[in-house]
């Protein structure tokens, strides 16, 4: 299988998802549902709700996917954008899946307000599967955002900020909701416990590895490919796994960071700083690494080519190390 085969195995599911969203955000005022629907309609590489569907054909009986997981993807969907929504205005960023974002294309409090009553839709979407646990395993995630961008907001140009505080950090802003999704997954198809949480620590992981790369693509990615601007972890003060490990072995770059990057062309000398030493390439290593204890975390262990999904489940691992 080729990782772009992954989305061949989810296609079709991927369709009803991308039709049932538009649906779905409907709200009275004009403005706030055009600024909910503004970045669905962009596109999104649909990885959490892919996750969700391998997971639900990987634990289901018969691989038959059912209405409540279908609903599960949309949800992890429409909380995942929410969360983009809100987080292009900490970050200031001002491209988003190749549109602009929400809060240039109005304003900060229209895009606050949407993005909250995308979280709200969520919730109601959630609430509606009528099954608790799974209540509350997604409904936790929400909180985990508030949690990663806040902790994040006060490391900003904080250059001892250890390995740790980062995988820690990344996990509430990232891993939580792919976690919890997988899990979801899982415990709509009625499996144990213990099998459930494998799938929660598969997610993890792979979420994990999901955000180092994305760190890693912020330095040395293109615009044109992520739609999205590249550099502004560095020029917001947010530390990453590549500057991280770079900072252990240039001096230089402490200081660029300590200062706060006073200079127009600081950014671009630490990006360059960051390229010319091992930063990225144990940054890499770190996220390969992650991936293996996904893989290696999965309740089977016998991938071949005929199990489509979970073989999937596997090569979306080289589908996250392959973007950068
Ligand atoms: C971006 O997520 C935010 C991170 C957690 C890194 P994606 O890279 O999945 O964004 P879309 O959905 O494809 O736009
Ligand atoms: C992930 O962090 C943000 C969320 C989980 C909301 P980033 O700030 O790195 O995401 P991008 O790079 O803006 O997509
Ligand atoms: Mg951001
Ligand atoms: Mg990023």
């Amino acid at each position: 299988m080729k990782t772009q085969e992954i989305f061949t195995v989810v296609e079709d599911e991927l369709k009803i998802l991308n039709k049932n969203l538009k649906s779905m955000v409907g709200a009275r005022h004009p403005i706030l549902h055009a600024a909910s629907e503004h970045l669905f309609s962009a596109g999104g590489k649909r990885i959490r709700p892919a996750l969700v569907i391998l997971v639900a054909q990987q634990t289901s009986r018969n691989k038959e996917i059912s209405p409540s997981h279908r609903r599960l993807a949309e949800i992890t969907e429409i909380i995942h954008t929410a969360s983009l929504v809100h987080d292009d205005v900490i970050d200031e960023c001002m491209t988003r899946r190749g549109v602009t974002t929400v809060h240039s294309l109005y304003n900060n409090k229209i895009a606050i307000l949407a993005g909250d009553f995308l979280f709200a839709q969520s919730s109601w979407y959630l609430a509606n599967l009528d099954n608790l646990n799974v209540v509350k395993t997604i409904s936790k995630v929400i909180t985990d955002f508030a949690e990663g961008e806040v902790r994040q907001g006060m490391l900003q140009f904080s250059s001892h900020i250890s390995m740790n505080e980062y995988i820690e950090k990344s996990f509430y802003k990232t891993a939580s909701l792919i976690a919890a999704s997988c899990q979801g997954s899982a415990m709509l198809s009625n499996l144990n416990h213990s099998t459930q949480n494998t799938y929660y620590i598969y997610g993890k992981h792979i979420g994990l590895a999901f955000q180092i790369i994305d760190d890693i693509l912020d330095i040395i990615g293109s615009k044109q490919n992520l739609g999205k601007p590249t550099g502004s972890d560095l020029k917001n003060g947010n530390l990453t796994a590549p500057a991280l490990f770079t900072l252990a072995e240039q001096l230089e770059l402490q200081y660029l960071i300590e200062n706060e990057f006073e200079n127009d062309s600081d950014v671009e000398k630490a990006i360059t700083i960051i390229c010319d030493g091992q930063g990225i390439k144990k940054a890499k290593d770190l996220a390969e690494e992650h991936i293996q204890t996904a893989i290696s975390s999965l309740p089977q262990n016998n991938f071949h080519n005929e199990d489509e999904s979970l073989y999937a489940l596997v090569m979306i691992g080289e589908y996250i190390l392959q973007q950068i």
